[in-house]
């Protein structure tokens, strides 16, 4: 077989894709030792541990990477605990909710990033834009104070240094353990106020939320708000800077979807599939699992690589190129990036944020494109990408014709 980088190496984090490649082709199931798990790269393996139909993973692992700076949350749980508790959170990220009462928060929230710099001619799309539009429109919609937005956007950039730290970093792990207990010692007094003086706001929802006579206790509600800050803010940052780095990249698509905005969604769906923001996500096995021709033992650790699989030649036909009008994807105007890609997972723990997701990029890119005129990378500039378990373009300047 062929020599497969390490996925802790300098050099897959510089560009995984060729690693990828080797390993789908001749190392499909991998015993790595520094992660103590077995990674799996094609898009059937990646699939089927996500469909799960036989229940032989679990979300164990979590305990040890998420709980430690966000509690108890959804991602934990199983079975029907896990039904009972999404139950409660996820109708506000759909339906009338999402339309009625989040996409003018989400309007509101970019505009107000667009307006701090059109004028200039310049701007950093991720350091002015992607980075803080998804966390402001979480902290806007749970209804925090505006004055305190800052200090949300401080929390979320320690919560993501922490889930990311796969090094093992010290000062990071005590950074991301403070960040927990500031975290409530803000959240845990908003919640009881909230409950006592119920508003339109999705802090206000959730305090309400019941289903078959469970509620959300303030401890419980403050993880989920801390989890919010990496599942709803990492992700769409990096989706929204790596949809502008991949159609800057290909001016022939920018322009199809400047002329045509109804072509966002593909655009959209197709950033997911080649540069999706979460490469890689974890599951514990339940019992001996067959995966590519290797027996995985109960008990272990499975590493999925969202990345690798979303490039499978098997699934894909010319895997490594970006094409918004590829026929491979069935998005058009529906919502259908379950049958797309894997990077919002799939069966039990599918993303919860997946529509809002849509919303914010739709409308952030629209507006972007409208404020924008002659939107170009800044000469010379070449977008690196970084992260090994999320990744995505760590700065993308541009120029455009200031706004009058
Ligand atoms: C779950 C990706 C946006 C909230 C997930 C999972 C992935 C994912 C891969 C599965 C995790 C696992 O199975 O272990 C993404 C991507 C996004 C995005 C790529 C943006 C493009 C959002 C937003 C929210 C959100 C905006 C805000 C509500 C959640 C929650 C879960 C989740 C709460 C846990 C669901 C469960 O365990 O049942 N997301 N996400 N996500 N996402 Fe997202």
């Amino acid at each position: 077989a062929q020599q497969v980088p390490d996925i802790l190496s300098p050099e897959f984090a510089a560009n995984p894709y060729p690693a990828y490649r080797t390993m789908r082709d001749s190392a499909p199931l991998i015993r790595h030792e520094a992660t103590q798990s077995w990674i799996v790269s094609r898009y059937e393996d990646v699939e089927r541990v996500f469909k799960d139909r036989a229940g032989q993973f679990t979300t164990e692992n979590y305990d040890w990477q998420i709980e430690p700076v966000h509690g108890r949350t959804i991602l934990q749980l199983s079975g029907r605990e896990h039904a009972v508790r999404r139950a409660l959170v996820a109708p506000a990220f759909r339906g009338a909710d999402l339309q009625e009462r989040f996409l003018p928060v989400i309007e509101r929230n970019s505009r107000e990033l667009i307006d701090a710099f059109r004028h200039t001619g310049r701007a950093d799309l991720v350091a002015d834009y992607a980075t803080r539009f998804p966390v402001n429109v979480i902290a806007d919609m749970l209804g925090l104070d505006k004055a305190d937005h800052d200090r949300f956007h401080g929390w979320y950039t320690s919560v993501i240094a922490f889930l990311g730290n796969l090094s093992g970093d010290q000062e990071v792990a005590a950074a991301g353990a403070r960040t927990r207990t500031e975290f409530a010692e803000y959240m845990i007094p908003v919640i009881r106020e909230r409950r006592e003086n119920p508003g339109d706001d999705l802090l206000s929802t959730l305090c309400a939320a019941e289903v078959d006579g469970v509620r959300m206790s303030d401890e419980d509600i403050k993880a989920f708000c801390s989890l919010l800050l990496a599942a709803g803010g990492e992700t769409t940052d990096k989706a929204i800077a790596g949809i502008f780095a991949n159609l800057l990249a290909h001016p022939e698509q920018l322009a199809a979807v400047r002329e045509d905005r109804s072509l966002i969604p593909r655009a959209f769906a197709e950033t997911l599939r080649y540069t999706p923001p979460v490469h890689m996500i974890m599951r514990q096995t339940a019992t001996d699992v067959t995966l590519s021709g290797g027996t995985i033992p109960a008990g272990a650790t499975v590493t999925c690589l969202i990345g690798a699989a979303n490039r499978d030649e098997t699934r894909y036909r010319d895997p490594d190129r970006f094409d918004i009008m590829r026929d491979d994807l069935t998005t058009t105007t529906a919502f259908s990036a379950a049958a797309d890609h894997l990077a919002f997972a799939l069966g039990r723990h599918f993303c919860v944020g997946a529509l809002l997701a849509k919303a914010e990029v739709e409308i952030g890119v629209g507006q972007l494109l409208d404020a924008l005129p002659g939107l170009r990378t800044e000469d010379g500039f070449e977008v690196v990408e970084r992260g090994v378990f999320t990744r995505g373009p760590q700065s993308l300047p541009v120029r455009f014709t200031p706004a009058a």
